[in-house]
Formats: structure tokens, C-alpha cells, sequence
């Protein structure tokens, strides 16, 4: 449980503590702003709540204008990453409790793709780059009739960290050649490519590899390892973009 300044403490009709939090938003409107600007605001928050909660709080309560995404709001859709204190996090998962609340919370849209408005990025450019790679199952054969296609418990395990992807895009804009270089597939690319590239059913691993090895392809991954850290799921982000590495060196 994180510090909490006594003078943000609030105790309402229901007997259950509460809390003062300053979040400072960076919203952008473009028919009204030529540029981004901080807005401060202070919302009345339980231990129990999100930082997606704060925010439908301020939309719902004190400025509808407030715009972001999200969908499930439990860390399944991949729709609400942002930079929360400076770091990229789904704000469906992150609790309020877990953030140092005796300091207002800096809430800005994820960096390296075109801002809409406030919280909301141009996905485009991302999911582009998730199209490049081929990212679906195939195979040259048919399965038997009536069967499918087999594989080994062995098998599956290779690829099983990758297939947790959401398509958040934490990994990807978090990384800082994404932000110098908008060419650069990203992790979430070769994430999603290594999910089919190490899938002993398909048969297209050399294609991908082939995509892949291309001055805006794997090797421009300098191992810093901020993917690894942003990935809502626990992907070992980097591990797979080595792998992918070492894949095209070898020829799979
Ligand atoms: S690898 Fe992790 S951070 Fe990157 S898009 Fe997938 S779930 Fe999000
Ligand atoms: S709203 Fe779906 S992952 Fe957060």
C-alpha cells in the first residue's frame, strides 16, 4: 500500500476511506489546441479502484470531453494502454494502490504513433505492421478428414508466451527506435510473428523470416528491453525478438 498524504483522506456516508488523488491528464483536442496541454484534476478514489475508474469518473463526472479507449476493463482487449507516471500499463490494470497517491498521477497517451485526441492514438501504423508479418496459420497440407492437426505438447510450448498477445501495443511504443523511427516493425510484430514462425503446423516461418530480416526488421532491436517491462501479459517480449534473431541467422 502506497504513502498517502494525510490531507487527502476522506471519510464519506458509507464509513469507507477514501481518497483524494490528482491525476494531470494531457489532453489534446484538435479542433481547439495547437498543442497538447497538462490538466489537473482531483477525484475522489477507494484502494480498490483502477486508474481506468479515475477517468470514467472525471468523463462521467466532471468533463465528458475526456476522451480515451477501452472495452472489457479487465485486461483482456488491449484497448487502454497509456503512459501512467511515465510508464506504459493498461489502466484497467492498474490499481490506484499500487501508484504513490501523495503525488498527482501524470496520465498521457502512449508516444510514437499519430495523437487523435487526448488518450487516443492513430493505431493504424501498429496494426499495419502486425499485417505485414503474416500473422495467421499457414499450412501447405490439408489435415486428414475429419481430424485436426497435431502437434506436441513439446511443440506448443515453444510459441505458448507469444500466443498471450493482446495487441496492446505497450511493447511497441515503449521502445525507443519505434519513437525515432516510425519504419521499425516494433515487438508486437515480431511477437506475433514468432507466435507462427515456431508453430510446427505452418509453413510459412521463412517467409516471415524473411520479412523480418530487413533493415526495419529485427535487427534494428537494440535490447533495451522497455517491451519486456511494458507487457501487460508477461511476455518475455525480447527473448522472442532473440529468438526470432537467431532464427533468421540459422534459417529456422
Ligand atoms: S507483446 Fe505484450 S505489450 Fe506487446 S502488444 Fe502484445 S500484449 Fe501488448
Ligand atoms: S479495457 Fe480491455 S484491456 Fe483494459
Amino acid at each position: 500500500m502506497t504513502l498517502v498524504a494525510p490531507e487527502t483522506e476522506v471519510t464519506n456516508d458509507t464509513g469507507i476511506q477514501s481518497f483524494l488523488v490528482t491525476f494531470i491528464i494531457r489532453r489534446f483536442d484538435p479542433e481547439l489546441d495547437s498543442e497538447p496541454r497538462w490538466v489537473d484534476y482531483d477525484v475522489e478514489l477507494y484502494s480498490t479502484d483502477r486508474v481506468l475508474d479515475a477517468l470514467h469518473k472525471i468523463k462521467w463526472e466532471v468533463d465528458g470531453s475526456l476522451t480515451f479507449r477501452r472495452s472489457c476493463a479487465h485486461g483482456i482487449c488491449g484497448s487502454d494502454a497509456m503512459r501512467i507516471n511515465g510508464r506504459n500499463r493498461l489502466a484497467c490494470k492498474t490499481l490506484i494502490k499500487d501508484l504513490d497517491i501523495s503525488q498527482p498521477i501524470y496520465v498521457e497517451a502512449i508516444k510514437g504513433l499519430p495523437l487523435e485526441k487526448d488518450l487516443v492514438v492513430d493505431m493504424e501504423p501498429f496494426f499495419a505492421s502486425y499485417r505485414d508479418v503474416q500473422p495467421f496459420l499457414i499450412a501447405n497440407s490439408k489435415p486428414e478428414a475429419g481430424k485436426e492437426r497435431i502437434q506436441t505438447i513439446a511443440d506448443r510450448e515453444i510459441f505458448d508466451d507469444t500466443t498471450k498477445c493482446i495487441l496492446c501495443a505497450a511493447c511497441t511504443s515503449s521502445c525507443p527506435v519505434f519513437w525515432t523511427d516510425g519504419q521499425y516493425f516494433g515487438p508486437a510484430a515480431i511477437v506475433n510473428a514468432h507466435r507462427f514462425i515456431f508453430d510446427s503446423r505452418d509453413d510459412a516461418g521463412d517467409v516471415r523470416l524473411d520479412i523480418l530480416n530487413d533493415k526495419e526488421g529485427v535487427w534494428r532491436c537494440r535490447t533495451t528491453f522497455n517491451c519486456t517491462e511494458a507487457c501487460p501479459r508477461g511476455i518475455e517480449v525480447t527473448k522472442a525478438i532473440a529468438e526470432v534473431k537467431q532464427a533468421v541467422l540459422r534459417g529456422r
